[in-house]
């Protein structure tokens, strides 16, 4: 059996016990020691650790086996591993936030099935390594997802659909709301923190949120802890000030930003000029989608949802369409302050869902250009055939061919439809030969393929320049 030594910085925790695969002896052993460091492996005489699942910042995950349940149960062990320039203070604050992960699960794994139960939480001292002192560690045991979190996910799936992430959407609102109601802020909502089980199930991980430790105080219930990821943490918890459910509600959109784009370097997204999300360029959702991700992404915590509830609503109401875009996107670059929040938390009713401008992404662009030039090509040939008449047919041919793209940029025709269409117009013109104007099929096919790529070329050389005009500008 492999069993993984827990010390920080041990030169070679594998260790491989060929005895330990016999479960009798398994289970009768007094203590196995690393081979290269000499830590006591098996914690508090029952969690034999055998893998490492990730370090953070602050403490390592291992997957481990509980020795002292009938089916050798597995559990992941977290180990608390602060780094060393640290000071006392911020060490303590540190230790403070992996025990407060431990409290959270106790008081609330059991009583919801996608929190991971804490089984155990216990120090070990032990004589550190080459040195003639003596060495304490902290561990905390928890039920083990089987599955994947969602970093890991995105890495190998790639880009999530508009479905999808709403789906995620729901799940994990349901289980802020719940968490939320007891109190809690989960500070730390990120892809690498929901993890998804096997049958389908989203958990969330990582109560602890011992990410960052700052000189930010702690003490006063709901003060942030100074501790956040880049990019998924909101000014006022950035700032050390008080942090909200809204908190939570915000990361929980910059996740889903970054499942919807794949991009993981995720403060790409952000401009700091105009301090805003410049997000709908890289994706295209629906304009209801999207004003509740704007919502949810607002700089000030009172502008935001104020509760994984109203986040669900939103996304429940019927979608009623409003000409104007109501949310104020140029938010100034102010940092709430953390009194008047405290003090008064203003509850905002969802507002009705806008419609932001819709952007095309450049697949959707080049289709829609390759379209055009396509079934224009086929308009013009069969118009030929009928008008026999050059600048008639010229000027017919683009009236027909505007009002299509009209149709394209208001989204009457869009995906299927730009395979269909043309289709249609193929298989009439290649059933009457009246309209093939003394041309093969093949050569319609030749001419109509040769425009498509035209206006593929010509629509992809004005991008080109129109992005390379508004980087000069
Ligand atoms: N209960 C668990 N079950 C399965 N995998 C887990 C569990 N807890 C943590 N992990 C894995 O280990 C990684 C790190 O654990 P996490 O609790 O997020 O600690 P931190 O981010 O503080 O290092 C997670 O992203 C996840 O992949
Ligand atoms: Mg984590």
């Amino acid at each position: 059996m492999e069993v993984y030594c827990t010390r920080p910085h041990c030169p070679r925790p594998q260790n491989n016990f060929p005895d330990l695969d016999d479960h009798a002896t398994l289970r009768t052993v007094q203590q196995k020691y690393c081979t290269t460091c000499g830590m006591p492996l098996i914690l508090v005489g029952r969690y034999l650790p055998t893998r490492l699942l990730g370090r953070g910042g602050f403490g390592a995950a291992f997957l481990a086996r509980d020795r002292y349940t009938p089916g050798m149960r597995q559990c992941v062990v977290k180990q608390f591993q602060p780094a060393g320039n640290l000071s006392p203070t911020q060490l303590q604050l540190a230790q403070d936030l992996f025990e407060r992960e431990a409290v959270v699960l106790e008081e609330i794994g059991h009583l919801h099935e996608q929190i991971p139960d804490l089984f155990a939480y216990f120090p070990v001292i032990v004589p550190s390594f080459q040195a003639v002192q003596q060495d304490q560690f902290f561990y905390l045991v928890q039920e083990y997802i089987d599955g994947q979190d969602l970093e890991q996910e995105l890495a190998q799936k790639g880009k999530y659909s508009e479905q999808e992430v709403l789906e995620i959407l729901r799940e994990i609102l349901k289980l802020l709301k719940f968490v939320h109601e007891k109190g809690i802020i989960h500070r730390d909502i990120k892809p690498s923190n929901i993890m998804r089980h096997r049958n389908g199930k989203l958990y969330l991980l990582d109560f602890g949120a011992v990410k960052q430790v700052t000189n930010a105080p702690i003490g006063a219930s709901g003060a942030s802890t100074g501790i956040y990821s880049m990019g998924f943490a909101p000014p006022e918890q950035m700032s050390g000030g008080q942090v909200f459910p809204s908190t939570d509600l915000y990361a929980l959109a910059v996740t889903t930003l970054m499942l919807l784009t794949g991009e993981t370097q995720i403060t790409q997204l952000f401009d700091g000029y105009s301090n805003q999300w410049k997000w709908q360029s890289h994706v295209t959702v629906s304009t209801h989608l999207a004003h509740i991700l704007d919502k949810m992404l607002l700089s000030a915590a009172n502008q935001r949802y104020q509760s994984a509830q109203e986040v669900l609503e939103a996304i429940e109401a019927p979608q009623k369409p409003v000409p104007s875009t109501k949310i104020n996107r140029r938010q100034p670059a102010v940092t709430p302050q953390p009194q008047q929040i405290q003090t008064q938390p203003q509850v905002q009713k969802p507002s009705p869902p806008t419609a932001p401008a819709q952007q095309f992404s450049i697949v959707e662009i080049l289709g829609g250009a390759a379209f055009s030039g396509f079934e224009g090509g086929l308009i013009a040939i069969a118009l030929f055939s009928l008008l026999k008449s050059a600048p008639i047919t010229v000027v017919a041919s683009a009236l027909i061919l505007g009002i299509l793209i009209l149709a394209q940029t208001r989204r009457t025709i869009e995906k299927w439809d730009l395979l269909i269409i043309p289709a249609i117009t193929f298989a009439i013109i290649y059933f009457l030969p009246v309209l093939h104007a003394g041309l093969s099929i093949q050569q319609i096919v030749i001419l109509s393929g040769a425009a498509g790529l035209v206006t593929i070329a010509v629509t992809a050389l004005f991008r080109l320049i129109y992005k390379l005009l508004s980087l000069i500008l």
